[in-house]
């Protein structure tokens, strides 16, 4: 009943894992398609290892979490060994594996999606980490190099291609123009958004770095309005992500115009089996309003 198709790849479940949450070993990735993920996205993997920035990498605040983990990964080689060591057992659970990436410019993001290519589905590419400088939303607020590097991409892999993109810009539908321009296959919105939280007792931020992306109940309606207009505006297929914790919550990013979701606070609360959660309340919000998966994506748009 929810199995769906995006790029000629079918899904057993539109529910799946977003990027960053237990994404950065391969026994964590199977642990999540145990919980019922349609597809798991792999933590961002960069070129070389990268140990990312000091903690507090991590706060909880009203709504969500804060946090800068500063992309850290062990780098594309040895993390390749981590999704050989599971693929064939996803392969045979039937789910999906995307493979999230980044870099400092159109090169690098190229070399890390070829060495990649071969071990998932399909590369989503982050270009809107909030606070990595050099990295992510520097290329993802601006529609140049937006463009070079999902060109770049595009011309070094077979498998399809998606950008993740950050809703910290004035004109979100100028860097989505700009990426479907360079041919990528799908969008998924949104990134974290931008924030801070500051510790009165010590009167200084609580982060390390100062400030982070917020993700959490408290992007929801953001991510909607993006992806209402990404809907609007493109006829690519988007994954929507920010605040879903329920299949209500998926379903108004579907009836935005999303054809699948991806899930990563909602993994803090309520345990790794919110996959399966999701997938059972969409089917029972079907059932009652005698509606199809299909039926309902871009509905609200009528
Ligand atoms: C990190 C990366 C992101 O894309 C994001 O939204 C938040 C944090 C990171 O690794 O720091």
């Amino acid at each position: 009943m929810l199995k769906i198709n995006l790029c000629g790849i079918e899904f057993r479940n539109p529910v799946f894992l977003a990027s960053g949450i237990m994404g950065e070993t391969g026994s964590a990735l199977k642990r999540i398609a145990k919980g019922g993920a349609g597809a798991v996205t792999t933590k961002s993997i960069g070129l070389n290892p990268n140990p990312g920035h000091r903690n507090p990498t991590i706060v909880e605040v009203y709504g969500g979490f804060l946090n800068a983990m500063g992309l850290p990964n062990p780098g594309i080689d040895e993390y390749l060994e981590e999704i050989k060591g599971v693929r064939d057992e996803l392969n045979r659970m039937d789910i999906r594996i995307i493979g999230s990436i980044y870099g400092k410019d159109e090169e690098e993001f190229a070399e890390v999606a070829k060495k990649m290519e071969e071990y998932v589905d399909i590369i989503e590419l982050n270009i809107s980490c909030p606070h990595a400088k050099g990295y992510g939303a520097t290329i993802g607020q601006n529609p140049d190099l937006s463009y070079s590097v999902c060109k770049a991409v595009k011309k070094a892999v077979k498998v399809p291609v998606f950008a993740k993109l950050t809703p910290n810009v004035t004109d979100i539908i100028e860097i989505a123009q700009a990426v479907v321009d360079a041919g990528v296959d799908g969008l998924v919105a949104i990134n974290t958004v931008r924030g801070m939280a500051i510790d009165i007792k010590a009167k200084k931020p609580i982060l390390a770095n100062k400030f982070g992306g917020l993700s959490g109940r408290a992007i929801k309606p953001i991510g909607i309005k993006v992806v209402w207009d990404l809907y609007e505006n493109f006829d690519v297929p988007i994954i929507g992500v920010g605040g879903i914790m329920s299949g209500e919550d998926a379903i108004e990013y579907m009836m935005a115009g999303a054809s699948a979701v991806q899930i990563g606070s909602g993994v803090y609360y309520r345990g790794y089996d919110i996959f399966k959660k999701v997938c059972d309340e969409i089917i029972n919000f079907l059932k009652e309003e005698n509606l199809t998966l299909k039926e309902i994506v871009g509905i609200a748009h009528e």
